[in-house]
């Protein structure tokens, strides 16, 4: 049977995200699609070991950090067919993103932390061609993102320390300027790659995101006990220019400001990569 003929929505999206086993070869993505039986409670194998690792992270038995290198390395073993891509793309966003960005969750479930509810999804995001997500910071949010179509330029920041309020002290730590279907992922916690800024220059992309929100005990996160801002991306300006020792300090922008910077190519503000 072939994915293309399939019309019934739930049983796609049940086939559309394939886990392969840990032996499981490229090719076998391919099998796995076609050979994965329908209903399975509306979750393919990727989504049941999504919702292992997010348990496991519940527990404490996983870190925030092992969580994402777990959920990477399934993405990157996704292999998804071009008429499952061209379904998604027809379908398109139904959440407007700032500018032109869209998105569309296609997996949700409620995590329950000690002290805390917490939530893991899955999230298409779209990007038109010469739209750029704008830069921002996540509070309390841990993410893995792989290109399924097109090609993203993509910078991505260690957040230092907090200067003040609204402005946070950054370093820029790549330059990527073509990541592909064939990877990185893009990952972000807590403590590592907390920023970045990604834009579609070449074509319009299509990316698949997971992402854990508030997986830390507020004490534990970067801003600590006291911040009043919930779990999520807040935007911020990095094209302030970097000290001798690449720090750039980067401001809390507005709505205004971010949208401003989806009509912008990331390549209309110059690398402010340090020699290493
Ligand atoms: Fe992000």
């Amino acid at each position: 049977m072939k994915i293309s003929r399939l019309t019934r929505r739930d049983f796609i999206e049940a086939m559309l995200l394939i886990g392969l086993s840990a032996c499981g070869g490229p090719r076998s993505g391919h099998r796995a699609l076609k050979a994965s039986p329908s209903g399975n409670g509306a979750l393919g194998p990727f989504f049941a070991k999504l919702s292992q690792s997010s348990d496991k992270l519940m527990r404490g038995e996983l870190t925030a950090g092992a969580f994402i290198k777990d959920m990477s390395a399934r993405l990157m073993e996704l292999e998804l067919e071009e008429d499952v891509l061209e379904h998604w793309r027809q379908e398109g966003p139904n959440i407007d993103g700032e500018g032109d960005n869209g998105y569309r969750v296609i997996h949700a479930r409620e995590l329950r932390f000690v002290d805390r509810p917490g939530a893991a999804k899955a999230v298409l995001f779209y990007t038109p061609q010469g739209a750029s997500n704008p830069p921002h910071e996540h509070h309390n949010i841990v993410s893995t993102k792989r290109v399924l179509k097109g090609s993203y330029h993509i910078r991505q920041y260690e957040r230092l320390h907090r200067v003040e309020p609204g402005i946070i002290a950054i370093r820029q730590v790549t330059e990527l300027p073509e990541v592909t279907f064939a990877g990185p992922t893009v990952d972000m916690t807590d403590d590592q790659l907390n920023v970045h800024w990604f834009g579609a220059s070449h074509g319009p992309v299509l990316a698949l995101n997971i992402v854990a929100e508030n997986v830390l005990p507020p004490a534990e996160t970067f801003h600590g006990q006291n911040e009043s801002r919930g779990p999520g991306r807040y935007f911020v300006d990095p094209t302030g220019k970097a000290d001798g020792n690449g720090v750039i300090l980067a401001r809390t922008i507005d709505d205004d400001a971010a949208n401003a910077f989806t009509r912008r190519p990331l390549a209309d503000f110059p690398s402010q990569m340090t020699p290493t």
